[in-house]
């Protein structure tokens, strides 16, 4: 007997960051006047309650692996590295229409990161955040040197283009990044959660199975009390923000930008409001043109504020996304 084998830890780098980020908006600019007939409702309106004045909307033949890859890409480019460094793919996701295999083993494959793991998450809009933690955490433990987070969503596929309460909001999208080792802290602790007693705020509205046991006449779609989840934006995720700027150790004064998850720009201009976000940091307002696109929202406003010059590189940002679980999650992260 040789007694107990002590096993041998595998050393992770010291801290995690950004290294790169990319962002993939389909083609099709679908303006307000172009569903107003649907959903009996004004641009005015639109405008008004939700900021909304466009959202892209993917092809028919494009599929949220297509706009994952397109996203990959520009990221890999971004962070200078390649996608055989990539030691894992994490897609955030609530449109990938096949229950198995993941979007994420796909988009491995297609890219060639072939020694990469790769799996799928459901956290919804709040999807691109929990990766990020997963892939700080999986960086710091030694389980991967870089990971590959993608936020992606078809929510074309799975809204009724009749409802008036989401036909509006939702756009299709991706977005990604690329995390990797670094001497300093890039991505500050997570403060996350779910509130499952809340979970009819926003659902599919049947099961895949109701479709084969006659629950359901039509394809599954999304529904959404859009008041409830307004209010538990505005009201409970200004302290989720408020306690990720303290566990980072960085005052809101410190912050270089804002880029809340873009739900509506109503919430994103109230909980600013409710955190005293001082009038001169840059907010992400990429829901005006880009409608919400939920797991994908924050990567692609990190991308265009960065590529626009409204937030610098090496700068400091406050990240939330919030939806679906309820769930959500909060960092502080370094700009790449
Ligand atoms: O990303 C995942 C998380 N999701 C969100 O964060 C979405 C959160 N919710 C929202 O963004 C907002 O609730 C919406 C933009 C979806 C809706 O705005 P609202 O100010 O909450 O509108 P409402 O549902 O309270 O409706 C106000 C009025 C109603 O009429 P009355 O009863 O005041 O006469 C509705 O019938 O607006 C009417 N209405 C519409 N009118 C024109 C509702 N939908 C429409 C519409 N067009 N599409």
């Amino acid at each position: 007997m040789s007694g107990r084998p002590s096993l041998r830890a595998r050393p992770g780098a010291p801290h995690a960051r950004i290294l790169g980020v990319g962002g993939y908006r389909p083609a099709r600019v679908v303006p307000n006047a172009e569903i107003l007939t649907a959903i009996d409702s004004t641009d005015e309106w639109i405008r008004e309650r939700s900021g909304i004045t466009a959202r892209r909307r993917a092809a028919a033949d494009e599929s949220v692996v297509d706009m994952c890859v397109a996203a990959a890409e520009k990221a890999l480019a971004q962070a200078g590295t390649t996608a055989d460094e990539i030691g894992c793919v994490v897609v955030a996701t609530v449109t990938h229409l096949l229950q198995t295999p993941s979007a994420a083993a796909l988009v491995a494959h297609r890219i060639g990161a072939t020694g990469a793991a790769a799996f799928d998450i459901s956290a919804a809009c709040a999807g691109f955040c929990h990766g990020l933690a997963l892939a700080s955490d999986m960086v710091r433990g030694g389980s991967a040197r870089q990971v590959l987070v993608v936020g992606c969503e078809k929510l074309s596929d799975m809204i009724d283009p009749t409802d008036r309460g989401t036909a509006f909001l939702f756009g299709d999208g991706a977005g990604a990044a690329v995390v990797g080792p670094a001497d300093t802290p890039g991505i500050g602790p997570v403060v996350w959660g779910a509130d499952g007693s809340q979970a009819d705020a926003i659902t599919q509205d049947a099961p895949w199975s109701a479709l084969r046991d006659g629950g359901t006449d039509h394809f599954p779609t999304l529904s959404m009390n859009g008041q409830q989840v307004f209010r538990w934006a505005v009201f409970a995720m200004a302290p989720v923000c408020e306690r990720a700027l303290d566990a980072a150790g960085v005052g809101i004064d410190e912050l270089d930008a804002f880029i809340p998850h873009q739900a509506n720009l109503r919430i994103v201009e109230a909980m600013a409001k409710k955190l005293g976000l001082p009038g001169d940091v840059p907010i992400a307002r990429d829901v005006v043109d880009t409608g919400n696109t939920s797991a994908a929202s924050i990567p692609l406003a990190m991308e265009r504020m960065l590529a626009e010059g409204q937030a610098p590189h090496g700068g400091t940002a406050l990240l939330i996304g919030f939806g679906a679980g309820l769930s959500y999650a909060a960092q502080v992260v370094t700009l790449p």
